[in-house]
């Protein structure tokens, strides 16, 4: 959904932004004074500057507002499953990939290539959790498996041409 709002938006932004470059390069023939020229468009880009920093402000506050997020996470005492994961040029290599709702999952993440991002989708592709792969070095994330179906991994740092393909499955029953 986000994406189609984000691929519409862009489109639009750059159809107007053709339109302003269009209407100066048809506006540029005509000669007038630049006194009132400059006054105009001082104000107009005091405006400007307003709305954009009351633009950022909503959606800072809209993007912000849950953090840190009220996820389920570790709680001391509780049994957890420890799940060793290894990102390599180009795939995940997880020692389990099915799991039970409700069950507490410790993930350590590393890498034996370049780093990569290791990021958990649950069935509706909204991402439950996230961390860095990095080489020599193990990352390690909580999550809480609330829900059965189909959980992606995907990976959130570019690291060669085929980041795109470079995924894997969990399933939660
Ligand atoms: Cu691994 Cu992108």
């Amino acid at each position: 959904m986000i994406q189609v709002v984000v691929w519409y938006s862009t489109l639009f932004l750059i159809l107007l932004l053709a339109g302003v470059f269009l209407w100066v390069a048809i506006q540029s023939k005509q000669k007038s004074d630049y006194a009132p020229v400059i006054k105009k468009w001082y104000k107009a880009r005091s405006v400007y500057g307003i709305l954009l920093v009351i633009l950022m402000l909503v959606v800072s506050i809209y993007t912000l507002r849950e953090l840190p997020f009220n996820k389920p996470a570790y709680v001391k005492g509780e049994e957890i499953t420890t799940v060793n994961a290894e990102a390599f040029q180009f795939g995940f290599e997880l020692d389990k990939k099915e799991f039970s709702v409700g069950e507490t999952v410790e993930f350590n993440v590393t890498t034996r290539d370049v780093t990569h991002g290791f990021g958990l989708y649950d069935p509706d592709m909204v991402i439950i959790g996230q961390t860095q792969a990095m080489p020599d070095y193990t990352n390690t994330f909580y999550v809480t498996f609330d829900k059965p179906g189909t959980y992606e991994v995907l990976c959130l740092e570019y690291c060669g041409l085929a980041h795109h393909l470079m995924k894997e499955e969990i399933v939660v029953k």
